[in-house]
This record gives structure tokens, C-alpha cells and sequence, in this order.
């Protein structure tokens, strides 16, 4: 199966997708986009996060066919060109960045909550990244990076 859709703005075009095939593994696999992570596949770590036509999904829980003539941006399409989105900054001085793994999908979701709140309090942090699981930081580095990127953000 051949797949046309848009990612972080440009067209992109794979071949040889398989229908049963997700979003996830398309992208890593078939479009040269290891940014988001392949941690459980079955929906519960939020490693895989991007936004589907702007709404915050699994994409190991989108088939690669949903995605047809969709807008995908992945972890890739935050950052600026040779740099770093300020979220990706605040997770490093703030130390909320371990093994990683956790880290683009991290980034995605709370790109989404502060295009959202970009105020949020504590408890909406936390409920916004709920999904996210990270095994190595214990969250309130995370937290701090969240807070830091939100003040740096609404200046
Ligand atoms: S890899 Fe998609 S939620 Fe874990
Ligand atoms: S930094 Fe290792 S899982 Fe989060």
C-alpha cells in the first residue's frame, strides 16, 4: 500500500506499507523519523506521541491508513531548524532528561498543553502528562521543565 500525507509540513510519500502497519512504525520505519519512541506499542507509555491533524495521539495506536492525506508533526517538526523549541531546553536545564526514552514524547504532550494553558497549574501538568510514563526522572524534574518552559514562554 502507498501512503501520501503530510509531515511537519512537507509531503511525504511510503511505499510498501503494509494495512495492518501503525503510524508509529511507519514513520520510524518507512519515513526516516526515529524521534518518537517505540516503548510499549499497546497505547501506555505516550513514548510514541505526535499530533494527528493537530489533535495529541498514540501514533502506535493510529494505523498508518488513518493517516492518508492527514497532517502529522512529529517531535522532529518542534524543534526549529538546528536548535532546540524551548521545551527541549527547559527538559535539559531543568535535568528532566535520563535515558531519554520518555523524552519526545514528553516534549509533544506538553507542547500540546501549553498551546492550550499556557499557565497551567501543577494538577494540569500532571493530568496532561498522565500518559507519559518515564522510569527514570520520578516526575518532578519534568515538572520543573514544564514550569520553566510555560514561564520562559508566556514572557
Ligand atoms: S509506544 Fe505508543 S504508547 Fe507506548
Ligand atoms: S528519562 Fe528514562 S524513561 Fe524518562
Amino acid at each position: 500500500m502507498k501512503l501520501t500525507l503530510t509531515i511537519n509540513g512537507e509531503p511525504h510519500e511510503a511505499d510498501g506499507v503494509w494495512e495492518g502497519e501503525s503510524l508509529l512504525y511507519t514513520l520510524r520505519e518507512h519515513l526516516g523519523l526515529p524521534g518518537s519512541k517505540n516503548a510499549c506499542e499497546q497505547g501506555e507509555c505516550g513514548s510514541c506521541s505526535v499530533y494527528l491533524d493537530g489533535v495529541l495521539v498514540c501514533a502506535c495506536l493510529v494505523l498508518a491508513a488513518q493517516a492518508e492525506g492527514r497532517e502529522v508533526v512529529t517531535v522532529e517538526g518542534i524543534a526549529p531548524e538546528g536548535g532546540l523549541h524551548e521545551i527541549q531546553q527547559a527538559f535539559v536545564e531543568a535535568g528532566a532528561v535520563q535515558c531519554g526514552f520518555c523524552t519526545p514524547g514528553l516534549i509533544v504532550a506538553s507542547h500540546d498543553l501549553l498551546a492550550r494553558t499556557p499557565r497551567p497549574s501543577d494538577p494540569e501538568i500532571r493530568e496532561a502528562l498522565a500518559g507519559n510514563l518515564c522510569r527514570c526522572t520520578g516526575y518532578e524534574k519534568i515538572l520543573d521543565a514544564v514550569r520553566l518552559a510555560s514561564e520562559r514562554m508566556s514572557r
